[in-house]
Parts: structure tokens; C-alpha cells; sequence
């Protein structure tokens, strides 16, 4: 019965006969005429240690000289491992070879590559420990998140990608278009956008949000889970043009309630994960980010720091820290200030809300001082905003007249505008970038190393 390394590896499969399929990570050869083979099938970190006799049939043609990488397929019986660092070992009685990695070329021998260098090897580095390690805390935090979501009574909506609506208003879109580059129809002086695929300027999305409000004041609560796209020419290590976001929007909720979501909703996905990726976890701890399972740990019994921003902006005043960017109540915080808010100031997790309403996007609910809006952002440490949210502006007024300071057309938003001219509700939500959750909880440095295959400017191999 063909099994999983992860199963093979437990306790209940001693005694029991099976098959394992997977790629060789290391080959050791005994003088006492059989060989150790460490296979890996990406179902768990560790490999399964097979033991393989000169007495079998292919042993001098093939398995003595078996290459790492190369792929196995192998037949045996699951014994209690004598040796140290496993509990159990495979006693091969076939070892199939399918296909052989070439020892002189394969890039993956067994020393450490950089990341840098693995970067260029997208399509071999999840065959390598940390990438591996990675990839199940990516799947195990997506799948918690449709776990929370779901078990909280919210729908699955899927947003479009392809959007004509700038939901940050940022302008960081990407253009979606089949118009000729070299031969562009022109009209009164303009490229003529009505002969363009969908007749007018379309784009992919930056957010998933303005779709999400119409579906959350229809069916209550929802939440997105999808790419979205950003052509922003930031090249640091937390920036992404393509990365995967999860955005929940809910109807009749203010902004302390979704604060309250956002902060059970990150300590679901912690829990999980230490719980789950608990060999994975235990790999960063050790060789990425020492200190991070016990910073994690301390996460989940603490509620969440809560500073306004004007007290965030005093904190960092009085701080007798010398900044880059010099702070002064109005200004965005760059990441300097959210690193020290939440590296030295609270050290943990911190919500900050009520930001200057010029440094936040049109749609976010103004306050009663008619200077700040119902803003948060999630700070945690060594990453700076992994959340940002809001209440919604519900009153159709106040909404057309953020969007006129904002430049914005009333024509390009007459859908989400009709949302307050029907049944309007107060309504709240926020997003959550995947990789930068990622990047929380391994301690991973670049973020183009916690997504399968980076787009960045100037980079979109694979
Ligand atoms: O703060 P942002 O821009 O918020 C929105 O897009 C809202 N429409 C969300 C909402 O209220 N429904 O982005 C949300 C999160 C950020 O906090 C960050 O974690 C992540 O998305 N993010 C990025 N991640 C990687 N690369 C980028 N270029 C990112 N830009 C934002
Ligand atoms: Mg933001």
C-alpha cells in the first residue's frame, strides 16, 4: 500500500508493509553491504530513512549510485529504527528508480544554497528543507482561514480579477488591456479605450473590497480569499506586485468589532499552525528566526495593544529615537515608526485606529472631529502592518464628498455608491496579506520567499 513519508514515519506503521514514493535526499553506502537512503515526499520535514541490501536484485546497477533528487519508488517493511533521530526505518524489499537527477548537474547537492540563489531555482527550491517547511505553513494558514471563516458563519465570495474600479485610489493598477502597443487607435488626440477588450480601461484588482461590500450587505458576513495585484516600484523585502490577500467584510459590524475579528482570527491561524507545522515550526525556531515559537506562543495568551494614532504619534515623539522620516501628527507612518511601536514600544501585536483621514482611502468612515477616520492597521513585530482595515462610510453624502476630495468620479462608483442609497448599513472589514502572515510566523526575511513564485519589478520568471 503506497503511504506517505509522514504516515511511515509514525509509531502505528511499525510491522506494517507499504510503498513510499519520493525523491532522494541523501545516500550513504556501509561497509557492511547495504545502503541508507533518505527519501522526502514533501508530506512532512523529515525523510524516511530506507534501508537498502546489497542482496537486491538492482543494488550495484542502480541503488548503490543513486543521486540526490533522483525519484523512488520503494517497497518494504516499516520497522522501531535502531538508529538516533527517527523512530521508524523502512527495510526495502524493491527500490524502483524512475528517474535519476544527474549527480554532476542537478543544483541541489546537498550543501546550502542562499535564498538568493534558490530564488533562481523557483522550480527546484521547493525540494529543499525551508521551502518544504514554508509551503505547509502556507497551505496550513489558507486552510485555517477558510476554517475560521466558515465555522464563523461567513460566505466564500470570489471577487474579480480583472476590475475597472481602483478600490485604494492609489493609481498602482495594473493596465488589462488587447490594444495594439505598436498601433494604438487614437481618438481626439487619445488612445481610444471604447475599442479596448471590455470598451473602457480595465485593470486587475488591487482589492477585493468594494465587490465584498456588496455581497456583505446581501448576505451579512463574507470574506475573499484571492490574488490582487499592485504596480507599486517597491522593492523592499515585505513588497509584492502579486500576492494573495484575504479580506473579510461584514455588515452591521463597527470598527471594535472588527478589531475583535481581526485579532481572533490571527491568533486562530498561530495556534493552528504551532499545533499543526509543529516540525516545521520547530526548523525556524531553530535556523531562521531563534525565539520565534516562544514570541508566538506569547501572542496567543496576550490580547492586542490599542493605541490611536495621535497616541502613537506621542509615543514615538517622546521616544528620543532618531528617525529617517521625521514623525508630526498627519504624517504616514513608514515602516521605522511601526517597527518601533510594535518591536519596542508594546512588543507584541498593536492595533492602531483613528488615522488622519488624508493619509487613508475615500471609503473609510470619518469621524465625528471631521480630522480622522475609522481606520486600523495591524502592526506586529519584525514585519510592521500585516493588517489594514476600516469601518465603511455608510452615509451616502459624506461618501460623495470624500470622493470629490479624492478625485474620484461619481459615474465610476454609481454601484458602490447605490449600496447607501439601498438599505445602508454600517459595515466593516479588513485585509490580511497572506505572505506577510507567512513571514510573521516562520521568521523568514524576503518575502518573495514565503509565495511559490515571486513577481516583483523587473522579475516575473516561472
Ligand atoms: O492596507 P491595504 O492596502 O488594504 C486594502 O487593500 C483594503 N482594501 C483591505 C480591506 O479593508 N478589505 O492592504 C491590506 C494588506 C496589508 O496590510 C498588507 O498585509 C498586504 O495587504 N499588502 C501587501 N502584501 C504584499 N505586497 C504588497 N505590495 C502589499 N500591499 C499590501
Ligand atoms: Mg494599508
Amino acid at each position: 500500500m503506497w503511504i506517505s513519508i509522514k504516515k511511515a514515519k509514525q509509531t502505528e506503521s511499525i510491522g506494517h508493509q507499504a510503498q513510499v514514493r519520493g525523491w532522494v535526499r541523501t545516500r550513504r553506502d556501509s561497509k557492511g553491504g547495504f545502503s541508507f537512503i533518505e527519501v522526502n515526499d514533501g508530506s512532512c520535514f523529515g525523510n524516511l530513512q530506507i534501508i537498502a541490501d546489497a542482496s537486491l536484485s538492482n543494488y550495484e546497477s542502480e541503488i548503490s549510485t543513486l543521486s540526490v533528487g533522483s525519484s523512488v519508488v520503494i517497497t518494504g517493511e516499516i520497522k522501531a529504527s535502531q538508529g538516533q533521530g527517527q523512530t521508524t526505518e523502512m527495510v526495502a524489499s524493491e527500490v524502483r528508480v524512475t528517474g535519476i537527477a544527474s549527480a554532476t548537474d542537478y543544483p541541489l547537492q546537498k550543501k546550502q544554497h542562499s535564498f538568493e540563489k534558490l530564488r533562481e531555482w523557483a522550480h527546484l527550491r521547493p525540494r529543499t528543507n525551508s521551502f518544504g517547511a514554508v509551503t505547509r505553513v502556507r497551505n496550513r494558514l489558507s486552510y485555517s482561514t477558510h476554517q475560521f471563516f466558515q465555522e464563523e458563519g461567513f460566505v466564500y465570495i470570489h471577487t474579480p480579477i480583472i476590475t475597472a474600479s481602483d478600490c485604494e485610489g492609489a493609481g498602482q493598477m495594473f493596465r488589462v488591456t488587447t490594444l495594439p502597443l505598436d498601433k494604438l487607435p487614437m481618438r481626439d488626440g487619445k488612445v481610444d479605450m471604447q475599442q479596448d477588450f471590455f470598451g473602457k480601461s480595465a485593470y486587475l484588482t488591487v482589492s477585493g473590497q468594494l465587490e465584498g461590500e456588496v455581497y456583505a450587505t446581501a448576505m451579512g458576513k463574507i470574506y475573499t480569499f484571492g490574488p490582487t495585484f499592485r504596480a507599486e516600484n517597491s522593492n523592499t523585502t515585505r513588497h509584492l506586485s502579486e500576492f494573495w490577500m484575504i479580506e473579510p467584510e461584514m455588515a452591521f459590524f463597527e470598527l471594535a468589532d472588527n478589531m475583535n475579528l481581526a485579532e481572533r482570527y490571527l491568533k486562530r491561524m498561530i495556534g493552528d499552525c504551532l499545533r499543526d507545522c509543529a516540525e516545521d515550526m520547530a526548523f525556524f525556531d531553530k535556523m531562521i528566526q531563534p525565539g520565534v515559537l516562544a514570541a508566538l506562543q506569547v501572542v496567543l495568551d496576550k490580547p492586542f495593544a490599542h493605541l490611536s494614532y495621535t497616541e502613537a504619534v506621542e509615543v514615538l515623539l517622546k521616544s528620543g529615537q532618531k528617525f529617517e522620516y521625521p514623525v508630526h501628527w498627519g504624517a504616514d507612518l513608514q515602516a521605522e515608526h511601526e517597527r518601533y511601536l510594535t518591536e519596542q514600544h508594546v512588543q507584541g501585536p498593536v492595533i492602531l485606529y483613528d488615522y488622519p483621514a488624508a493619509i487613508k482611502s475615500f471609503y473609510m468612515r470619518i469621524n465625528d472631529d471631521q480630522r480622522t477616520v475609522r481606520a486600523m492597521d495591524v502592526l506586529v513585530p519584525g514585519i510592521g502592518e500585516i493588517i489594514g482595515g476600516s469601518q465603511r462610510e455608510e452615509r451616502l453624502d459624506v461618501l460623495i464628498e470624500r470622493m470629490k476630495a479624492a478625485g474620484l468620479k461619481e459615474e465610476d462608483y454609481w454601484w458602490y455608491l447605490d449600496l447607501r442609497r439601498y438599505g445602508t448599513v454600517p459595515h466593516a472589514g479588513f485585509g490580511l496579506g497572506l505572505e506577510r502572515m507567512i513571514q510573521y510566523v516562520t521568521g523568514m526575511a524576503n518575502i518573495r520567499d514565503v509565495i511559490p513564485f515571486p513577481r516583483t519589478p523587473g522579475s516575473a520568471e516561472f
